[in-house]
């Protein structure tokens, strides 16, 4: 084990009281002003917003809405929330959604608190945010387990880049699986498979051999498959998806971590690939992660192999890499990069540019070269197919 220091302030409500529970406990450290963060409108549709509402108005709250959250939230969009919430004078924020709501919401809640521009400071600065506008989460998509750390992922338009930024750390996040229940199928996959990806590029990092942070990311892995297959069986399965939404949770709380080094270059590349496609993250995951893993195979053989005897209960590592792939397709997940949806066609020239500017990671197996990750990416795009998922040119 390396050195760490671990702690864990997130308040965890689970369940199906778990809404009305987190609001009333915490409603006396809420201030008066909360900002309500959500994304397209699917809470209006489901109800959640109408039962948030309730709750924050039965507690006396004054609340200022801030919608069009949008997936894989912009940091023009960010600048917006955290001018609302400074002129509103807000005392604490209420995200409400997926990944995406919960990461803006962390940024806005920095940026309000800070003169410099947040995006700069970290980027270039090296520094980061000590405080910001405390804030909430009601996660109504799981999968990023973005609820459970500080951490946000933004796209910079301008600059092409979708990046990492620091933020603030939730204070309680409410996880009731009857919320996920009107996702989206393919987000439902989507989001699980992101699960299953971060227990995975955590333990194909650097470790100490026999170390404990293994054996739980195996152990999260293993869960994670067993209730992917149980929702190919049955997407309505609350108890496959209740399991699911603790499986996102663990895998991004930071105890997969400690006391080792993690990979994570799938990401880098996948979230380079939606700062030029604004892809869905966790499809993305599923065309790059595997051929990535074939990429790297050589380099990590034990671990490989390990990964396919507990994840898969196979024999080699390459029947372990084979059944990872029959698990995506089984999910109807998509398997090249012609079948995701983009707002730019994806060609050879755009993944060059795509693969020159996604971060080289130090701790993983190996460390790649810009030229691997464009052969990587060429290997994830069918080019006997015509690209069809140009929206760019639809109204
Ligand atoms: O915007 P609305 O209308 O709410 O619709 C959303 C969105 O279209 C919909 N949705 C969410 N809950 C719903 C629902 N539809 C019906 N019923 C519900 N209950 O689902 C769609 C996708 O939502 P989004 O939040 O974009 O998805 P996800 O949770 O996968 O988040 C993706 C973002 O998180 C980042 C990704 O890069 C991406 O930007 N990540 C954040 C991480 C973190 N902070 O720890 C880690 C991840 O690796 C990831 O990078
Ligand atoms: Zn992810």
């Amino acid at each position: 084990m390396q050195n760490f220091r671990y702690s864990y302030p997130v308040n965890v409500y689970f369940g199906s009281e778990s809404l009305k529970q987190a609001l009333d406990q915490e409603s006396a450290k809420m201030g008066d002003t909360i900002m309500l963060t959500y994304g397209g409108g699917s809470i209006k549709r489901n109800g959640i917003y109408d039962a948030v509402m309730k709750l924050l108005k039965k507690n006396g709250k004054r609340v200022v809405e801030f919608n069009g959250i949008m997936s894989n939230p912009t940091y023009a969009k960010v600048q917006e929330g955290a001018k609302l919430a400074k002129d509103e004078n807000v005392d604490f924020i209420l995200a409400v959604g997926g990944g995406s709501v919960s990461d803006a919401s962390k940024i806005i809640s920095a940026q309000a608190r800070l003169d410099a521009d947040i995006w700069t400071m970290e980027m270039v600065g090296h520094k980061f945010p000590t405080e910001g506008i405390p804030m909430g989460v009601v996660v109504t998509a799981s999968g990023t387990g973005s609820e459970m750390n500080n951490g946000a992922v933004i796209t910079h338009e301008d600059k092409k880049i979708k990046a990492g930024v620091l933020g603030t750390l939730p204070s309680f996040a409410v996880l009731n699986p009857e919320f996920t229940m009107t996702v989206p199928h393919s987000q439902v996959f989507s989001g699980a498979f992101d699960t299953l990806s971060h227990a995975m590029e955590t333990y194909f990092g650097q470790s100490d051999q026999d170390n404990v942070s293994d054996d739980v990311a195996l152990a999260i892995m293993c869960n994670t498959v067993k209730n992917m297959r149980r929702l190919v069986e049955n997407v309505d399965d609350i108890q496959a998806r209740s399991n699911l939404m603790w499986d996102s949770a663990m895998a991004e709380n930071g105890i997969l971590k400690v006391g080792r080094k993690t990979d994570f270059e799938a990401h880098q590349i996948e979230h380079q690939l939606g700062a030029y496609t604004d892809c869905n993250h966790g499809q993305g995951l599923a065309v790059i992660q595997p051929v990535y893993y074939r990429h790297i195979l050589p380099d990590a053989p034990e671990k490989f192999e390990r990964f396919a005897k507990e994840v898969f209960d196979k024999e080699t590592a390459k029947e372990g890499l084979d059944a990872l792939e029959d698990l995506i397709q089984a999910c109807h997940l998509p398997t090249k990069l012609n079948e995701l949806r983009s707002n730019a066609t994806i060609t050879p020239e755009l993944l060059r540019q795509v693969a020159d500017s996604t971060n080289l990671i130090q701790t993983g197996p190996r460390k790649l070269t810009h030229d691997e990750i464009y052969d990587i990416l060429m290997e994830c795009l069918d080019e006997s197919l015509e690209d069809n998922h140009d929206l760019s040119s639809k109204p």
